[in-house]
């Protein structure tokens, strides 16, 4: 076995004298979870090679015209061809718009960034409206760096530390440094590395038979997956297997990172401290908000195209989408309207469920209350309403997904009221019409079941229509 004795930590210093330019190392995507349950049956636009939209496919049902455009939509996006642009899905309630942006996403893959807000977020008391709406902007807009690096890496053999006495005379031990083993398909290295890095190999929860690589210039650690030899103790089913990788454990590497704009706004707007006690308690004082200035940002776009220049990085423009797109007001419109021109400008997809009615902040009458000048630049995609049929098509998927039984006569009695009020509050009373089901010990619900729930619970449109009838009870 080769007995190198590389000091990473040393390499990594030097390097981080001569490169102090951004920090995209150690950047971690900011995207947030989604998990938008009561759209979980979708999982496409359910389109054929051609195209054309499935009746029924990927869960969704019906409301062909729209998909299909939808479906045109993600080519131009694809193809690069729709940035600085936008679309409008408009609507009545209900009638699939959030649905198809949401599809949307899924055809786009995970490499390609979507950023979902509702109009009314901007109104939060701590942050500017248009601070709101430029972040979402930079989460929309994803930076591809692809770079050769040189890493170790390989399966772990062993991970031994070793510790010295503390040197400030406390209790226990400190790592002073940690061996560790690699290897490959021909390949074995034994590595000596610095503290630092035994803290990042801890964190990670990197043990003896994961496949790891260490990039040599920054000392980064980062774990692959666990070895494909452990396949069959299967102690944890979530884990990845991948295989052990071949060739030398030193060697140059392509490493391609997914980052958005706002992950590198981030990464350079927190103080670069280290990791003493008072930047610990500094951290803990300051507020978890951290100011992003203009200036940052500017600085941030100046070295993204200097990347794109020298070939290292690539611009992804990505999707953000804006549903109840009529809750912003005409400031908000004005500053789309900018960011639109931009020269980093995402795809943006908004949604609105209103006819010709006031723009927020004017008394100005507008199409889906949007100004004339903003939707001008917008492709506009309609969703219709839906048949009797469909309805029932998609409740019976909801209630599928959720694991809820219904007769015939309630499904009937479930579309009728979708019909009446929307498919969303249809959809929302299956879950409480199958608790009271089970409280009368059945596991199949019934009509009567609904009718209790008709009892508990109001729609709107009737809940509307209560408080007009009994409008001098309620306070104004
Ligand atoms: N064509 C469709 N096929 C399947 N499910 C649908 C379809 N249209 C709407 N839904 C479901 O109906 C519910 C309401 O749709 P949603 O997209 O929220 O309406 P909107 O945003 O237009 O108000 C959601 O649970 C959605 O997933
Ligand atoms: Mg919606």
């Amino acid at each position: 076995m080769n007995n190198l004795e590389i000091d990473i930590e040393k390499e990594n210093e030097k390097e981080n004298e001569k490169e102090k330019e951004m920090k995209i190392e150690e950047v971690h995507t900011t995207k947030p979870d989604q998990r938008i349950s009561s759209h979980s049956h979708l999982k496409g636009l359910g389109l054929d090679n051609n195209g054309e939209a499935i009746l029924t496919e990927s869960g969704f049902v019906g409301q062909t015209k729209a998909r299909e455009a939808a479906g045109i939509v993600v080519e131009l996006i694809k193809s690069k061809k729709m940035a600085g642009r936008g679309v409008l899905l408009a609507g009545a309630p209900g009638t699939g718009k959030t649905a198809i942006a949401l599809a949307i996403s899924h055809e786009l893959g995970p490499k390609v960034p979507f950023c979902l807000m509702v109009g009314s977020e901007v109104y939060s008391s701590e942050v500017k409206k248009t601070e709101v709406l430029m972040e979402n902007f930079r989460r929309s807009i994803g930076v591809r760096f692809k770079e050769v690096r040189e890493v170790y890496e390989g399966e772990v053999t062993e991970i031994t530390a070793e510790e010295t006495e503390n040197l400030y005379g406390g209790y226990g031990k400190q790592i002073s440094q940690v061996v560790v083993g690699l290897q490959t398909a021909r390949d074995s290295k034994q590595l000596r590395l610095g503290p630092g890095i035994f803290e990042n190999i801890q964190k990670q929860k990197i043990s003896v038979g994961d496949v790891i690589h260490i990039e040599v210039a920054t000392g980064a650690v980062k774990r692959i997956g666990r070895s494909e030899k452990f396949i069959q103790d299967g102690q944890l089913e979530y884990d990845e297997f991948v295989p052990i990788p071949k060739g030398e454990v030193h060697k140059k590497k392509e490493i391609v990172q997914h980052l958005t704009l706002h992950d590198l706004d981030l990464a350079n707007a927190r103080p670069s401290g280290g990791k003493d006690i008072v930047s610990i308690v500094g951290d803990l004082l300051k507020p978890k908000k951290t100011e992003i200035s203009e200036k940052l940002r500017i600085e941030v776009n100046k070295l993204v195209n200097k990347y794109i220049d020298q070939g290292v990085a690539e611009l992804v423009p990505g999707v953000l989408f804006i549903d109840e797109v009529h809750m912003l007001d005409v400031e908000c419109f004005a500053f789309l309207n900018r960011a639109l021109e931009s020269e980093f400008s995402p795809i943006v997809i908004l949604a609105t469920n209103r006819g010709v009615s006031k723009v927020r902040g004017t008394d100005a009458l507008s199409p889906h209350g949007i100004p004339l000048d903003l939707l001008d630049r917008l492709l506009i995609i309609r969703t219709l309403s839906y048949t009797l049929s469909e309805i029932s098509r998609i409740v019976l998927i909801r209630a599928n997904v959720e694991g809820i039984k219904l007769d015939k006569e309630s499904l009937a009695f479930l579309c009728k009221k979708a019909q009446a009020t929307s498919l969303r509050f249809a959809i929302l009373l299956l879950t409480p019409a199958n608790i009271i089901a089970s409280i009368n010990g059945r596991d199949t619900v019934i009509v009567q079941d609904f009718q209790e729930c008709g009892v508990l619970f109001y729609d709107a449109k009737s809940s509307a229509k209560l408080l007009s009838e009994q409008k001098d009870k309620f306070l104004d």
